[in-house]
């Protein structure tokens, strides 16, 4: 077995809590393009001008048609890939104690994980920004856009856009955790955004093993990363749930 491969399993089965930190990466592998690099979404559409809050408000309906509702088509599509199935296994066994996701696909929940923080909001539901009525995205359409509630009031996306604060409770409990878990699982993210790419630096400081997955190093590989899993998460990970000894009932 290859050594890193080793460290991480011990690592993960003597921690008595882990969580995992996980982006865009770990769901290409499920047809969504991630936002930094080779064919990546920000190399098409510029984020100051489509993904910041002040963009929004001023033109939703230029956002609506040349961002949200590319996304909104690729997200109430998309299924969960081996890598979300195994870090739900994870949680089964016990291995795993919740995942701080900066994703807003809802595929970690899909794929079976119970305790996911929503670390940049969903894109599952949507919020009348006149009345707050908040719809599952999957009831509304995209005949017409911006998609307006009964209230004629116009819809957005109930995840964090630039320019806006980290939900309240998701910015606690992944700082909780951050600073009290004893391994953390960095899965597939650039690591550039912050608070969320403070959280395995966090986490280091209070002494956790940091086992990152990407197929390329981040700023985090060189000083935070104690053990660096070289691959696509689908493939390490499912590698890591296989060679993760189950324990013998009774
Ligand atoms: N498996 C694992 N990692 C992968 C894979 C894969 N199959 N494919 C790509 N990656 C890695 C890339 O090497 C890169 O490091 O995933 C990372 C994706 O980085 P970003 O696109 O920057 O995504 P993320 O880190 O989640 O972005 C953070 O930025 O645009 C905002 O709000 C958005 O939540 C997002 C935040």
């Amino acid at each position: 077995m290859e050594t890193n491969i080793l460290d991480a399993v011990h690592a993960l089965t003597r921690s008595r809590l882990t969580v995992a930190l996980t982006g865009a990466g770990i769901s290409v592998e499920s047809g969504i393009p991630p936002f930094r690099g080779p064919g990546s979404l920000w190399e098409k559409i510029d984020p100051t001008e489509f993904a910041h809050i002040d963009a929004f408000m001023k033109n939703p309906a230029r956002v609506w048609e040349v961002l949200m509702g590319a996304m909104k088509k690729v997200l109430d599509t998309a299924r969960p890939n081996k890598a979300h199935l195994a870090l739900a296994e994870f949680e089964r066994r016990g291995l795993l104690s919740a995942v701080i996701t900066q994703n807003v696909d809802s595929l970690h929940q899909k794929a079976g994980s119970q305790d996911v923080i929503e670390f940049h909001g969903t894109f599952a539901t949507l919020v009348c920004m006149a009345c707050g009525k908040a719809t599952p995205s999957e009831e509304i359409g995209l005949e017409s856009l911006p998609p307006l509630c009964a209230c004629g009031g116009i819809y957005r996306p109930d995840c964090v856009f630039f320019g806006e604060n980290i939900p309240m409770e998701a910015l606690g409990r992944s700082r909780e955790f951050a600073s009290q878990c004893e391994a953390m699982l960095v899965v597939g993210t650039s690591a550039t955004v912050q608070p969320a790419a403070m959280m395995p630096v966090l986490a280091k400081q209070n002494g956790a093993t940091i086992i990152e997955v990407n197929p390329t190093p981040t700023p985090l590989t060189a000083g935070v990363t104690d053990i660096f899993l070289k691959g696509n998460a689908g493939a390490v990970l499912s590698r890591l749930a296989e060679a993760i000894p189950i324990p013998a009932r009774g």
